[in-house]
């Protein structure tokens, strides 16, 4: 009993240094908005929350992160002088204009997203203050024509100004902001490129002007801005172009792509100059004559990617196309008419090929000098005419270790088929219209490590037949069978035994409205498993097949019908990591706030449950804009009984300071937590009576196990002490009291 007792103390003390919320109490936080640590910034999440103003009264000077998007912002005052802020988030509100003072004494300030707003004007002097500014996003906004130099900041390294409806960029747009490193001017109405704009970018590296309606770019555009590596110009119609002059000051390019941009041939010394160049897109472009020999030439000889996609190309794809590519390792190819023999020679220079897509080439037939490809990892022969000699157009393929047939029309696939290929390790059949696997199909397969088979019209997970009966699949960790309207049935395991390696499943979008105790019995090795966009239901019981998966670290219950969830289902699962709960039709219950003590206590941290705090995605600079919350809704007798329910204040939970409208029916789970007056019912021993289990099972066999799991609870007990003795040094004015605790503790 000695040690339940120590694992219920370790786990009570590291529980007091979260507050019941999630919420830390150490600095102030606007009413409406979630705050705390990521890693050692203090954020403040007000995204989402209908706000009208910036809560400026409200902020802590030292909030390092601030975000805002998708509130109803429509001004910007100055904030308070002192305030620390790193970052500021206020995409998709309604701000119109940026003024001189908008930013004003902010001079922490690294970067600031404006996306999405209805901005016309942004003063030039705006970010004045901010003397480390690096990054700014201003996409999506109406900016009116800019006269003279555009921002002024001595460090600002990214600018993102596409699809602000600019016509043109004047010669001194730059001038006071020459250490950009990125921009990109996507989307907007530019039509030509003049010679000059781009001068005074000498440390410009990436370049993005897609859909500019551009039609001609002038020779001395990147003169200057000899520094880019990375050129998107895809989208535009660059019929006149002295291509040879526009790229021959780019020496250092590695990345170019043109797809889609109305190119009809391009000459020998295209990219004569451009020997850096390890990605070229060509996609999109009626070459139909290309000589693809020639206009790559000598030049290419760090080329890794060449995207040649609907092309029409006609010309000779001969043996010496890609002689000098030596180094390609993704080709592209797919929807040019192509011939085997002449594709065969083609390849033959390209040992080290990893992915080869041959999709819509109309081929009839393929080479088979395809085990020249050791290296090949991904051949994609989608969309062929390949159906019926279909197993002898295979056979050749005994070295290949990655097959891609996916989206073929295949409704029929012959036992034999695979029988030959031993060394396969992953196997995409995905988009046919698969309803039954012949008996043994994958049977030879002995190194699959991963299949498959999503939207094939599979009605049964996977036939036991499909497989030797007498075998274990060891390498098999991988099953993908998304999209597929699978029928479950009432009791027994979905998948045979010999399937019992499998680590990651997934069966997302399967319709699958219940699962049965034992559905995972014969796969219990499964780490990740996938049930998004399901029908499951929160009857008693339906999540029951849990109790067999110990060693389940992620689960995905993403969009199904759950109304309601009791955190007494994953007792059984202590590796569990993350939970995805998004999209259910969540009743505010005090379950809610169960699940939230659950994560935040037990567990120990509430980015266990996706989307109940801001994710690192959510946080960083060109991140999402759209932030997805776990939310739950009240009924319609809740609502009208709401003013009484609001300030049920319980200790450990944020109170709201000011009185609130309910008028919504829905709640972030974050919201409803603070104001639903739960108090944390959550019943600690619970994990302590499972670890006990263990224990005393291993006790039965081996005595030094249990001695073990004292000795790390010994030790967690250890590193508890430390980490609430380095917390409270943070709180001065408790600092006393609890001093006197940690001494107890060691
Ligand atoms: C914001 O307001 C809209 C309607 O105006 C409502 O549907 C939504 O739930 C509100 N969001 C929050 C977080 O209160
Ligand atoms: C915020 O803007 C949305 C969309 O324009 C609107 O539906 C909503 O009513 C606004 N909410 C408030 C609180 O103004
Ligand atoms: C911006 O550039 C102009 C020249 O184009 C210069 O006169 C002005 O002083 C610069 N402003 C700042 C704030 O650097
Ligand atoms: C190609 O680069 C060389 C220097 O390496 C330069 O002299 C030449 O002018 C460039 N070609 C073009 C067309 O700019
Ligand atoms: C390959 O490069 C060599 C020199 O590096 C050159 O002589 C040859 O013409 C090139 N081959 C092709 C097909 O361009
Ligand atoms: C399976 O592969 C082995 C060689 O690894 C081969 O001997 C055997 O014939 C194959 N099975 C079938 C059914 O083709
Ligand atoms: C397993 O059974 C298959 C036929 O079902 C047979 O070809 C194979 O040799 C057997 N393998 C072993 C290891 O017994
Ligand atoms: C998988 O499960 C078996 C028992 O079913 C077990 O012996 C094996 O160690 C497990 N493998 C892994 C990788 O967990
Ligand atoms: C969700 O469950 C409810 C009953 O709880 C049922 O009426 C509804 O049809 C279900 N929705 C779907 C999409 O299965
Ligand atoms: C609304 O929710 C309350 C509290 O959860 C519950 O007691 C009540 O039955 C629900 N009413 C309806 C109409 O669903
Ligand atoms: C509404 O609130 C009152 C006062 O707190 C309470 O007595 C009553 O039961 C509530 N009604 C419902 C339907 O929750
Ligand atoms: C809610 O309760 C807290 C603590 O009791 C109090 O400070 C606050 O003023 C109350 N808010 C409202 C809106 O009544």
């Amino acid at each position: 009993m000695a040690h339940s007792t120590i694992l219920a103390f370790y786990l009570i003390a590291t529980g007091l240094t979260y507050g019941f919320n999630g919420d830390s109490f150490e600095l102030e936080c606007p009413d409406e908005c979630d705050c705390h640590y990521f890693r050692i910034n203090w954020v403040t999440d007000c995204s989402e929350s209908n706000l009208t103003e910036v809560p400026y009264d409200e902020l802590s000077l030292s909030v390092y992160i601030l975000d805002l998007n998708g509130n109803n912002i429509t001004t910007l005052k100055p904030f308070p002088g002192d305030i620390k802020m790193r970052r500021l988030q206020i995409a998709n509100n309604r701000l119109t204009r940026v003024d001189k003072d908008a930013f004003k004494g902010l001079e922490y300030l690294i970067d600031v997203d404006l996306s999405g707003n209805n901005i016309s004007y942004v003063d030039p002097e705006a970010f004045l203050d901010a003397r480390g500014l690096l990054n700014v996003e201003l996409q999506d906004n109406p900016l009116t024509s800019v006269e003279g130099p555009f921002l002024a900041s001595s460090t600002l390294q990214y600018l993102d100004i596409s699809y602000c409806n600019l016509s043109s960029i004047n010669t001194q747009f730059f001038d006071n902001i020459t250490t950009l490193t990125t921009v990109d001017l996507s989307g907007n109405p530019l039509k030509t490129l003049e010679a000059g704009m781009f001068d005074v970018l000498t440390s410009l590296e990436t370049l993005k002007l897609n859909d500019c309606k551009l039609t001609s770019i002038s020779e001395n555009t990147f003169a200057s801005a000899i520094n880019i590596k990375y050129l998107e110009l895809s989208g535009n119609q660059l019929i006149n172009t002295d291509w040879p002059e526009v790229l021959g000051k780019l020496l250092r390019l590695e990345y170019l792509n043109l797809r889609k941009s109305g190119l009809t041939s391009l000459s020998e010394d295209t990219f004569s100059n451009c020997t850096n160049l390890v990605t070229l897109i060509l996609a999109d472009n009626e070459l139909r004559d290309l000589d693809v020999a020639t206009t790559l030439g000598n030049s290419v000889t760090h080329l890794e990617l060449l995207d040649l996609s609907n092309c029409n190309i006609q010309g000779p794809i001969s043996g010496e196309t890609f002689t000098n590519a030596t180094r390609l390792k993704t080709l592209y190819l797919s929807g040019n008419p192509l011939v085997a023999a002449d594709l065969q020679a083609a390849l033959e220079p390209l040992p080290k090929l990893e992915k080869l897509f041959l999709s819509h080439c109309g081929l009839r037939d393929l080479p088979d000098n395809f085990n020249v490809f050791d290296n090949l990892l991904e051949l994609d022969i989608s969309h062929n005419p390949l159906e019926n000699v279909f197993t002898k157009l295979l056979a050749p393929l005994e070295k290949l270790e990655y097959l891609n047939m996916g989206y073929s029309n295949l409704s029929y696939i012959g036992p034999d088929t695979f029988a030959k290929m031993t060394s396969m390790k992953r196997l995409v059949l995905s988009g046919n219209d698969l309803l039954s696997l012949e008996a043994g199909l994958f049977g030879n397969l002995t190194q699959l490590t991963t299949i498959e088979l999503e939207f094939c019209g599979l009605k049964r997970p996977l036939n036991g037949l499909a497989f030797f009966k007498n075998l274990t699949y060891m390498d098999l960790r991988e099953i993908r069978l998304g999209g597929n309207p699978l029928v479950i049935p009432a009791s027994g395991p979905i998948f045979p035994k010999q399937l019992s390696q499998v680590s990651i499943l997934d069966l997302s979008n399967c319709n699958i409205s219940s699962l049965n105790v034992d559905a995972f019995k014969n796969t219990e090795n499964i780490t990740d498993l996938n049930l998004g966009g399901n029908r499951l239901r929160s009857e008693l019981g339906s999540l029951s097949f849990l109790e067999r998966l110990h060693h389940l670290e992620k689960i995905n219950l993403g969009s199904n019908n759950l109304t309601t969830i009791d955190p007494e289902v994953f007792t059984h699962n202590p590796k569990l990591h993350s939970l995805n709960l998004l999209d259910n039709p969540f009743v505010c219950d005090c379950k809610i706030a169960e699940m939230w003590d659950w994560a935040n206590m037990i567990k120990g941290d509430l980015d266990v449950l996706v989307g109940a705090k801001s994710a690192e995605k959510d946080i960083v600079v060109k991140g999402n804009k759209k932030k997805k919350n776990l939310y739950c809704h009240y009924n319609e007798t809740q609502l009208r009984n709401m003013t009484t329910m609001v300030n049920k204040t319980v200790p450990g939970r944020r109170p709201f300071a000011k009185p609130r409208e309910l008028t919504f029916a829905n709640r972030t789970w974050a919201k409803y937590v603070r104001e639903s007056g739960c108090e944390p019912v959550v019943k600690i021993l619970r994990p302590v009576a499972y670890v006990g289990e263990i224990y005393d099972y291993n006790q039965a066999t081996h005595i030094s196990t249990g001695v073990t799991i004292v000795a790390v609870m010994a030790l967690g007990l250890g590193v508890a002490s430390v980490l609430m003795t380095i917390k409270l040094f943070r709180r001065k004015n408790v600092v006393d009291a609890d001093t006197e605790t940690n001494r107890k503790v060691r």
